[in-house]
């Protein structure tokens, strides 16, 4: 389904949207812009639409990934809290960590990490080593899904604040945290727009690694400057919910921080979860061929959890002719370069 074109009232110009954004507490973090970068050689290998990559796998914070600009506007609220340590938890692989981590270094926080036992496990490389390196201070649990941390990392916090630290606890599924975080994809989706424009081109579609707040915020950008372009999210993990409800509520209440008077519906929710393959971080023989096809054509690196799924989806439209040749399509590279070290073999043979 199209995203509708139409907001309730006209649709905002890129400097007015950005005159919102502007209008919220920030902490500088990211490297911005992102470069929009075409690439010929994997437009013609894929043989379908021109695809131009978004690459906020470059946006710093150790290693780069779409967190970046979404810690920018989380990060006011953290600081105001007169905190000494972040609480923070997901897998052991976990580019969220990792970022959160980084910025915390930046802003002279202490991390405190509770990670998920994941498929991964507690091997010492990827985002795991560079967590450590950066100084965080880290609980693996085996327990079998992230959905059952939030009291774990709540039991560690009250833990701190006995010992006479000033913890702040990140909940990674808080809609508070979620809806300031999407802020940061309504700007990446003003940055693209802008790019393309600067080009005489416009994006049919973009597509992105779909989970909450990066689709979530494209999907509100696209919507509130009017745009006909489609936000194709690729989902990393088979969710037992509504997958369109949620990034619609995540979406809108992120359009209440920014004042928008547009709504996005679950119908505008372009989410395939069709190459998440057996479960979540597990590589499928599309995301490794993608992969290596990104990489031997481009020198683009993707991640084997997210972006290669992301591709293998694009890849997977392009065949069942979905998307076509005579279409712009961006993608989005969010990142999770550090995950291909903690993949090594289920990506190259030895
Ligand atoms: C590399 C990468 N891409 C995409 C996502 C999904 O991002 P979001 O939850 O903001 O939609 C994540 C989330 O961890 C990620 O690490």
């Amino acid at each position: 389904m199209a995203v509708q074109t139409q907001s309730r009232n006209r649709p905002l110009s890129r400097a007015e949207l950005r005159a919102r954004i502007d209008r919220l507490p920030r902490t500088r973090l990211a490297a911005l812009p992102t470069p929009l970068e075409a690439c010929p050689r994997l437009t013609a290998a894929i043989g379908g639409p021109e695809i131009l990559v978004k690459r906020d796998d470059m946006t710093g914070l150790a290693f780069g990934g779409n967190k970046a600009r979404q810690l920018e506007f989380l990060f006011p609220g953290i600081l105001a809290s007169g905190c000494d340590t972040i609480v923070a938890g997901a897998y052991t692989q976990s580019n969220w960590c990792r970022q959160i981590t980084a910025a915390a270094c930046r802003l002279g926080l202490k991390v405190e990490l509770v990670l998920v036992h994941g498929i991964k496990g507690p091997k010492l490389t990827g985002n795991l080593l560079l967590d450590k390196l950066m100084g965080a201070n880290v609980t693996i649990v085996d327990i079998d899904d992230v959905q059952r941390l939030p009291p774990i990392l709540e039991a560690k916090t009250q833990e701190l604040k006995a010992a006479g630290r000033k913890p702040y606890l990140v909940s990674p599924f808080a809609m508070s945290t979620l809806s300031i975080s999407t802020v940061g994809y309504v700007e990446a989706m003003v940055e693209i727009d802008e790019q393309l424009s600067a080009r005489g081109l416009k994006a049919d579609c973009v597509y992105v690694s779909g989970a909450n707040m990066t689709p979530a915020g494209l999907l509100l950008g696209a919507k509130a400057l009017g745009l006909t372009t489609r936000v194709v999210g690729i989902s990393p993990v088979r969710w037992d919910e509504d997958r369109a409800t949620d990034i619609a509520r995540i979406a809108n209440a992120a359009a209440k921080h920014l004042e928008l008077d547009v709504t996005v519906s679950p119908a505008d929710v372009e989410n395939d979860d069709g190459y998440v393959g057996p479960k979540y971080g597990l590589v499928t023989p599309e995301c490794r061929e993608a992969v290596k096809l990104a990489a031997s054509t481009e020198g683009l690196i993707l991640d084997p959890v997210y972006t290669g799924k992301a591709m293998a989806g694009l890849i997977g439209h392009v065949r069942q002719g979905k998307l076509r040749k005579g279409e712009t399509a961006v993608f989005l590279h969010t990142g999770g370069m550090p995950a291909v070290f903690a993949y090594a073999e289920d990506l190259v043979d030895a």
